[in-house]
């Protein structure tokens, strides 16, 4: 993807207004999506099992039976696809399809037929699928079992293949898909079941290659438990970053088989696996809330050997090792290269029964060292029955359809063209005042002055609608405007929010994301899981082809009163190239995250923040705040222009002022930066990726890894690693 550049323009020549954009025959957004990407199988074309008419009555008959307890299965399904297929349908049951999940039927092409037709939601409800082949899912895909009642994916005797779920298949010797742009998708409340497979074969639960604003959830693994089996849980050999949380395995040769760049993984149980975790490459990795029990190995981290060590570094908190004969395995010892290779932090770990959790070196070893690991100072306020604070996405599984309200219903069109700013506001407090859910159906909706969300909302979208702002009042750089508007400033209370990509159309010089206004409690903070900001390069955007376009103010910015927030699998992206096309753009956003929060109490787990002009994450006069993994990514066309350009900094905001900085200093200088703390206590990170890297859209490096007040203090050459370069432990209080 690496191309060079042009030479940089004021003012900005090429971006056209929406206003004057008429967006003309809809495009085939998901269908290119999934074509340009190699699928396959075509979207276009696929026979159905059923009829709509037939579906229809499939639906209505089984509410009638009382069949699910989950709202989502009898909930109206209205969501749509703006710049989709004609007729096409988001939501797909399974059992519409001609699944039976009876325990005998072989449903996998039924299963199949469900998923191929595009990119949707799809949905099982209880039942035990037999499958004999693999099934295959695609981008931009969620699939969903009903959360109160665990469907079973469960592979037959004679299963051909080696996953029940392959969500990025070999047809050849490479992945369908480039795993580092895999992006937005979800599997959740499944059991993956591999028991009647032979033990002998090689097969795992699912095989998941991933990046950004993708997820795994609720699921449970029930693998062979003969000794010698080959079977595994997950197989994920590459990507890019990814969240993960809520499994169960039981069984299996190995639970978890795990490669990529950086990753977030939180709240997962392993019983009676040889092996809990075979980590086998990485730059970064956080692991929180794991709990091992009754397994040979808790975490091996030997791949590559002393000479080709592939681990770059991996953080361990918040867990548990209980009857495992090695907790960690490591090929450590004094020759090892590169240096800071299988770099390791553990923090309040519980050892039960574990007679060698490690070999420690300080600095000479191998010394085992075996018993629990106690947490360092953490501020109380982050703090929960001694873990960090943690809590999964909401899927309000006790509630009933009658608890939602739906934003279609209520009038709103969400088809990429309509502005539905006045009626969404008027459902949004509508549902406060009542304490309903607000259900946002899949499709775009377009808004033209800030959605105000107040305190004592909740908030979810079926399979990531996009909110987009349009027109003069986000084009406003020297007034800026919040697309999305959480609490006014002073308000206190509760806000819940999921499933959501907010965005922007055309140029928006003055749009603020996300603006977060909202005080919560520390003991029951607001959340927002899965909500995303994406910032051009998808068809609706506008922003596909045009070049150099100033799109964003702010990505999101967290105010001085706004406190007590966890934020989960949160994406902040500004386009780096058009996912519904093939070209690398370049597109102008002032600033990431910003946080002011006085109070602070933020838990930002498994987030990251790209491309934006002067800093991805800022954190200014704030404390307590627990971050991991996080990662960023700065501007790629960055130094042309450098960070001067095109938003000139704002004192009140506290932007950096590189103009300044970098007065009288030689050599290049005014970067954008990746973590920027400013006056700031107690900001705790278990895990970064910061990758500041990128010349003209190519990747060269940095000299400096950490500066204080200007000053270089860690040096790049002292810690070569795998690929990255890396630090085990930076602590300046
Ligand atoms: C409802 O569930 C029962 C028991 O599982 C089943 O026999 C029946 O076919 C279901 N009805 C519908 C309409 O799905
Ligand atoms: C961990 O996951 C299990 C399901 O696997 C769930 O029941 C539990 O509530 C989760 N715990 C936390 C702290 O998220």
């Amino acid at each position: 993807m690496v191309r060079a550049n042009p030479l940089f323009l004021l003012p900005f020549p090429l971006c056209v207004s929406s206003a004057v954009l008429d967006l003309g025959p809809v495009e085939k957004a998901s269908a290119r999506a999934v074509q340009q990407h190699g699928s396959p199988a075509k979207f276009h074309g696929a026979t159905r099992a059923t009829s709509l008419h037939d579906q229809f009555h499939a639906v209505k008959k089984r509410q009638e039976a009382g069949n699910s307890t989950f709202w989502l299965e009898s909930i109206s399904h209205q969501g749509v696809a703006p710049y989709g297929p004609e007729g096409y349908e988001v939501f797909r049951n399974v059992k519409d399809f001609g699944a039976k999940g009876d325990g005998t039927t072989d449903d996998t092409v039924a299963i199949q037929s469900a998923i191929r037709t595009g990119p949707p939601l799809v949905y099982f409800p209880p039942g035990t699928y037999i499958i004999s082949a693999p099934i295959f899912d695609y981008y931009l895909t969620h699939i969903v079992g009903d959360a109160n009642n665990l469907p079973v994916l469960k592979g037959s005797p004679d299963f051909q293949g080696g996953y029940l779920i392959d969500s990025n298949p070999y047809f050849t010797g490479d992945l369908n898909w480039i795993a580092t742009t895999v992006f937005f998708r979800t599997i959740r409340n499944l059991v993956l079941d591999t028991t009647d497979i032979p033990a002998e074969n090689e097969v795992s639960g699912i095989h998941w290659p991933t990046a950004q604003a993708t997820s795994l959830q609720n699921m449970v693994f029930e693998l062979s438990a003969e000794s010698g089996n080959k079977h595994q849980g997950i197989f994920c050999e590459s990507g890019s970053g990814g969240f993960i949380a809520d499994l169960v395995f039981n069984g299996g040769n190995i639970a978890a088989a795990l490669g990529n760049q950086q990753f977030t993984m939180r709240n997962l149980t392993v019983n009676n696996a040889a092996t809990a975790i075979s980590h086998f490459w990485d730059w970064g990795w956080t692991y929180k809330n794991i709990n091992i029990n009754d397994c040979e190995v808790g975490i091996d981290i030997t791949e590559g050997g002393h000479d080709e060590q592939a681990v770059s570094s991996i953080v361990v908190l918040d867990s548990s090792f209980s009857n495992v004969r090695v907790g960690i395995k490591t090929v450590r010892d004094s020759t090892y290269q590169p240096v800071t290779a299988g770099s390791m932090i553990l923090e309040n770990i519980d050892v039960q029964n574990v007679p060698v959790v490690g070999h420690s070196y300080t600095p000479d070893g191998p010394t085992s060292f075996a018993g629990t690991i106690p947490a360092n100072n953490r501020p109380a306020s982050l703090v929960q029955a001694n873990r960090f604070y943690g809590r999964s996405r909401p899927q309000y599984e006790s509630q009933s359809p009658s608890s939602f309200l739906s934003v279609r219903a209520g009038g709103a069109k969400g088809d990429g063209q309509t502005d539905d700013t006045a009626v969404l506001q008027e459902i949004i407090n509508d549902a406060a005042a009542s304490n309903k859910i607000v259900y946002f159906d899949a499709g775009m909706y377009v808004v033209t002055e800030t959605l105000k969300i107040p305190a004592g909302s909740r908030i979810l979208g079926e399979a990531l609608p996009v909110i987009i702002s349009s027109g003069d009042f986000f084009n406003e750089m020297e007034d800026p405007q919040p697309v999305i508007q959480v609490g006014e400033v002073g308000d206190t209370g509760k806000v819940e929010w999921s499933d959501m990509i907010i965005s922007t159309r055309g140029p928006q010089a003055g749009a603020i994301l996300i603006q977060w206004n909202l005080a919560s409690p520390a003991d029951d903070p607001s959340g927002m899981w899965e909500v995303h900001t994406r910032v051009g390069g998808y068809t609706g955007s506008l922003q596909q082809t045009q070049q150099y376009c100033i799109v964003a103010y702010m990505l999101m910015h967290v105010t001085e009163g706004a406190s007590g927030l966890y934020m989960e699998n949160t994406w902040l992206w500004v386009s780096d190239h058009d996912i519904d096309g093939d070209g690398q753009l370049t597109l102008y956003s002032g600033r990431g995250l910003n946080i002011e929060s006085t109070e602070g109490n933020i838990w930002l787990s498994g987030t990251s923040v790209e491309h934006n002009q002067l800093y991805e994450y800022q954190f200014v006069n704030t404390k307590n705040i627990y971050m991991g993994q996080i990662q960023t990514e700065t501007a790629y066309y960055q130094p042309n222009p450098d960070a001067t350009l095109p938003f000139p900094p704002v004192e009140s905001l506290h932007d950096p002022d590189f103009a300044k900085s970098c007065e009288g200093k030689e050599g290049r200088c005014a970067d954008g930066w990746g973590l920027r703390v400013v006056d700031s206590k107690d900001i705790l990170v278990y895990g970064a990726g910061i990758y500041s890297f990128f010349i003209n859209n190519d990747a060269i490096g940095v000299t400096s890894m950490v500066d204080i007040d200007g000053q270089n203090v860690a040096n790049f050459a002292d810690n070569a690693n795998v690929f990255n370069e890396n630090i085990a432990l930076f602590r300046n209080a």
